[in-house]
């Protein structure tokens, strides 16, 4: 796959990857629905053999995720977890990693859960200071994976200096980049060797599909990420690479309107009443507002509230219409989540609420709908 920096973001967006089809003339890739492919002669065929390996309609999409990152390898995955898990075979028993402690619950379930029963180990530290992911490393750290911004509370870690700091001590560096996308930032450009995504999120976009994608610039990742599709198995299907395709193409546009969207819900909630801390990049007194000035190309389109209990919480889910009280996030519509009971229930009560994820923690995924209308529905749900 070559790098495809000659054009723009959205130009690669509806063209990396998706050529016309040479048998038909097409302008959409095609969905292709095989699993097999014939062979001329023994080891002679056309560059594809069985669909867990390689299939026309993926190679498309890891092609343009491969663009849209500015990196060289994509890889594409039946889920966001399926990603990060083959992310994880590229460790021996015995490697510790450090991962960012707000990192999605799911990531936090595997490592602790499924991971550390196979050898490896996890720290997991504020990597918002990364003096605490220095003081972690260990003589057998490999990896530092981290989420910027995190899952709910929106912190950012700084990409340039964890760069330096693993170069220094020769770990690789992995970027959970869900929440950004690569429309708001592109870690590979600061240095990362590693961007995970789940592409359930807003890279498709429209809350049709699961899926999840690699990227990477490194040939010795990318032989082992291939030979983790085609061991394991869990490869995208056909026709969710499609999906996954067409929400794509449209990332820029719905980037720009989450944006503006999440900025005026989150001034809007900063000047409620009703409530308290208001977690969002976008705002002035976010902890790291001028870092993410300085990383992203724009705040994205997630915001955490707290409004001080459970029950304050419930009665606001409750009476939301136009937000819908639904997990995950990214799509078009807005939802609305309660991550202590939700996406973090596996984080044990003690470190979910030290990372500021309380029972009265409310999270939005601000979608394109008209601002005034999310804005008037969280104004009665808080009334
Ligand atoms: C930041 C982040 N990473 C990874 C995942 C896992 O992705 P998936 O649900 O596609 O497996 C999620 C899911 O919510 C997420 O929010």
């Amino acid at each position: 796959m070559k790098k495809k920096n000659r054009y723009g973001f959205s130009t690669k967006a509806i063209h990396a990857g998706q050529q016309p089809d040479p048998a038909t003339g097409a302008v959409m890739t095609p969905v292709y629905l095989t699993s097999t492919y014939v062979q001329e002669s023994i080891g002679k065929h056309k560059g594809y053999e069985y669909s867990r390996v390689s299939n026309p309609t993926r190679t498309a999409l890891e092609e343009n995720i491969a663009a849209l990152e500015n990196g060289t390898y994509g890889a594409a995955f039946a889920s966001g977890m399926a990603a990060i898990d083959a992310i994880m075979y590229l460790l021996r028993p015995g490697d510790h990693v450090i991962m960012s402690h707000n990192v999605y619950g799911g990531t936090y379930r595997a490592a602790k859960l499924v991971y550390e029963n196979y050898g490896l180990s996890y720290t997991f530290v504020d990597t918002t200071n990364l003096e605490n992911a220095e003081k972690a490393i260990t003589k057998t750290t490999r990896m530092l994976f981290i989420e910027t911004p995190t899952n709910p509370t929106m912190e950012i870690t700084d990409l340039e200096a964890a760069v330096k700091l693993a170069e220094k001590k020769k770990i690789t560096t992995v970027v959970d980049n869900t929440f950004a996308t690569p429309y708001l930032q592109r870690p590979l450009d600061m240095g990362i060797d590693i961007v995970v995504h789940s592409a359930t999120k807003y890279l498709n976009g429209h809350s049709d599909m699961l899926g999840g994608l690699i990227v990477t610039n490194d040939p010795k990742v990318d032989e082992s990420i291939r030979f983790t599709q085609k061991a394991i198995g869990g490869i995208l299907s056909p026709f969710d690479a499609w999906l996954c395709l067409r929400g794509t193409k449209t990332l820029a546009v719905r980037m720009d309107r989450h944006n503006a969207n999440a900025q005026v819900v989150a001034e809007f909630l900063a000047g409620h009443k009703a409530v308290g801390k208001v977690y969002y990049p976008g705002l002035p007194d976010h902890p790291q507002h001028e870092l993410a000035k300085k990383q992203m190309r724009g705040f994205g389109g997630m915001i955490a509230f707290d409004v001080g209990s459970f029950r304050q919480a419930n009665k606001i889910l409750k009476k939301v219409r136009v937000c819908s009280l639904a997990e995950s996030l990214g799509g078009v519509e807005t939802l609305i989540s309660h991550p202590a009971t939700m996406t973090h229930a596996s984080v044990p009560k003690k470190e979910r609420e030290a990372s500021g994820v309380t029972d009265g923690l409310v999270r939005i995924s601000v979608g394109i709908e008209d601002a005034d209308d999310i804005i008037a529905d969280l104004k009665n749900a808080l009334s």
